[in-house]
């Protein structure tokens, strides 16, 4: 074998493997399945992935049981006991205003509206009434549904909890 015939062997083989290469390459980057070789396309089969899992998180999200569906099915007696995170301000009888407003007929009550009772300039200017909705968006963060108010309470997290405790508060008036 002289230099000239070993050049050509090599020359074939470094051909070959190219082949080789550019197939799996170009069928991992189709499939998006292949394992090994060339990072830059891994990387894109890698970044679709991840892709669509944001995708599918989302159509979760919008899945999510809507308000009304949960009311539907509340428990007022769960709601009865949840009632103790606002004890503390308010009081259920009529007309007996504590640190916040009696909740007492809160269901058919417009919003900021007990006579006596000192409400923040937002509450006092909200329109519209006590409906299980507002409710709901009030109660899950009040600093957001009526920024400025003065209820200082974090909100309720969990919308089985809300349902039940405004279902609870549904009960509570004549
Ligand atoms: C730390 C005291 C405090 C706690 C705890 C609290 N609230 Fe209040 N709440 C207030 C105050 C004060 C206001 C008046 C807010 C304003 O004027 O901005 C208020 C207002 C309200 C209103 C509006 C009433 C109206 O007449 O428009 C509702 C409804 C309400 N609270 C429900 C609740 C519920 C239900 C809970 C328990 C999950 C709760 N609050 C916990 C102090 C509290």
């Amino acid at each position: 074998m002289n230099t000239m015939e070993i050049t050509k062997i090599v020359g074939a083989l470094c051909g070959s493997l190219l082949v080789l290469m550019l197939i799996e390459t170009g069928a991992g980057a189709i499939l998006g399945t292949g394992e090994g070789g060339h990072h830059d396309h891994h990387e894109n089969a890698y970044v679709i992935e991840v892709e669509n899992a944001e995708e599918a998180s989302e159509g979760v999200e919008v899945a999510e049981v809507p308000f009304e569906e949960v009311y539907a099915a509340a428990d007022a007696a769960q709601g009865e006991k949840l009632f103790r995170a606002c004890a503390s301000c308010h009081k259920l009888e009529d007309g007996a205003n504590g640190v916040g407003p009696h909740l007492f007929n809160l269901l058919d009550r417009d919003i900021g509206a007990v006579g006596g009772f000192a409400y923040s300039d937002v509450l006092a200017t909200l329109e519209g009434g006590w409906t299980p909705e507002n409710l709901n968006a009030f109660l899950a963060k009040p600093t957001e549904y009526a920024p400025g108010t003065k209820m200082s309470y974090r909100g309720m997290s969990d919308v089985e909890d809300r349902a039940n405790l405004i279902s609870y508060l549904a009960g509570i008036g004549g």
